[in-house]
């Protein structure tokens, strides 16, 4: 396979340098580990140094949620003198950076554009001591990126090699017409159909659009005093896509920073690459600097009627990666 030059090369740079702490400072701390200007040179070597200062403030900021706006993706295609396709595929690089993979060491980063034009960055996840099925691709992570900043749909996803098979078939729930552009490094752009071509989407199971845009469904909690945690995740479970089980959920993660991280069910027509909402919310968490150390606490909400539960999986995930936060599930009535 041809694809992830970019990273085979990454890394086998990487083992010939070994894990001497010079070598772990250069290539492998990530960014939120290490958001220094000496760091930022080193991802985005070819960028001037008012560029990378611009998205060093950017991801230093409290707020970052791993999203490039409209006017600093302007700004920076205008610096770099690039078309945001190309700038695009220069950002995989700082995407990368953000990238959990301590079971395979091979580390995917995407950068996705929304119909709004911002950008958003998303990293390849793998939970340790877990299944390989618990694994978020770059491209998962990025697609559920953009969908938690509520964008109406997805134009364009760069990323360093081919997306894999699994990837094709969740990247075609986002744009069930395969219109979406894929943009790879040293290639013209190509439209999602392309490379998948009989595509098994949304229809099959009758449905009649993909997950964008983003819509609410009626979801409610009982009683008054609901935490702000279950607030978050109820808003969470309402904007989740679960057209198939019908099972809408949400995650809220609290942080000890203070920030929260919400993440909603995305599911797929071939079931296996649906997305938990825990999932989407460590993307999230992952994305904005923080690592699973800082989660204090979690809630789940679930739909009471559902067919399905995110609950066992939830708990599964929370206690491999942060064992002392404690698990609240609370079920809304739709
Ligand atoms: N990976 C991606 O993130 N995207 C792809 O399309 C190919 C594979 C990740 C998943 C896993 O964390 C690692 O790369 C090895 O497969
Ligand atoms: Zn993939």
């Amino acid at each position: 396979m041809d694809s992830f030059k970019n990273q085979m090369n990454r890394r086998s740079a990487l083992m010939a340098m070994g894990t001497s702490a010079l070598g772990l400072a250069a290539m492998r701390l990530p960014l939120y580990a290490d958001n220094s200007a000496e760091s930022m040179r080193k991802v985005l070597p070819k960028f001037s140094e008012k560029s990378r200062e611009l998205l060093r403030r950017r991801v230093g900021e409290r707020e970052f949620s791993g999203q490039i706006s409209t006017s600093d993706a302007d700004q920076l295609g205008r610096n770099e003198n690039i078309d945001v396709d190309r700038l695009m595929l220069e950002l995989i690089a700082l995407a990368e950076t953000y990238s959990r993979a301590p079971i395979s060491n091979f580390h995917v980063g995407v950068v996705v554009r929304g119909t709004s034009g911002a950008l958003y960055l998303g990293a390849n996840i793998e939970i340790p001591g877990q299944c390989l099925g618990f694994a978020v691709h770059a491209e998962q992570a990025a697609l559920s990126n953009a969908y938690m900043h509520d964008e109406q749909g997805v134009a364009a996803l760069a990323v360093g090699g081919a997306p894999c098979g699994h990837c094709r078939q969740f990247i075609n729930e986002m744009s069930p017409d395969g219109g979406i552009l894929i943009l790879m490094p040293g290639k013209g752009p190509v439209k999602l159909s392309s490379i998948l071509p009989d595509a098994f989407g949304p229809a099959a199971l009758g449905m009649k659009h993909g997950a964008f845009p983003v819509r609410r469904n009626e979801l409610a909690l009982g009683g008054t005093s609901a935490s702000p945690l279950a607030v978050a995740a109820l808003e969470a479970a309402r904007k989740s896509y679960a057209p198939y089980s019908k099972s809408p959920a949400g995650v809220a993660l609290q942080s000890t920073s203070g920030r929260v991280y919400r993440g909603s069910y995305i599911e797929n027509v071939a079931f296996n690459p649906s997305l938990s909402p825990l999932q989407i919310a460590l993307a999230a968490m992952i994305v904005a600097g923080e690592g699973y150390a800082n989660i204090s606490g979690a809630t789940l909400v679930e739909a009471q009627s559902a067919n399905i539960s995110q609950r066992a999986v939830t708990e599964t995930v929370l206690a491999a990666i942060a064992p002392n936060a404690k698990l609240q599930v609370v079920s809304a009535a739709a």
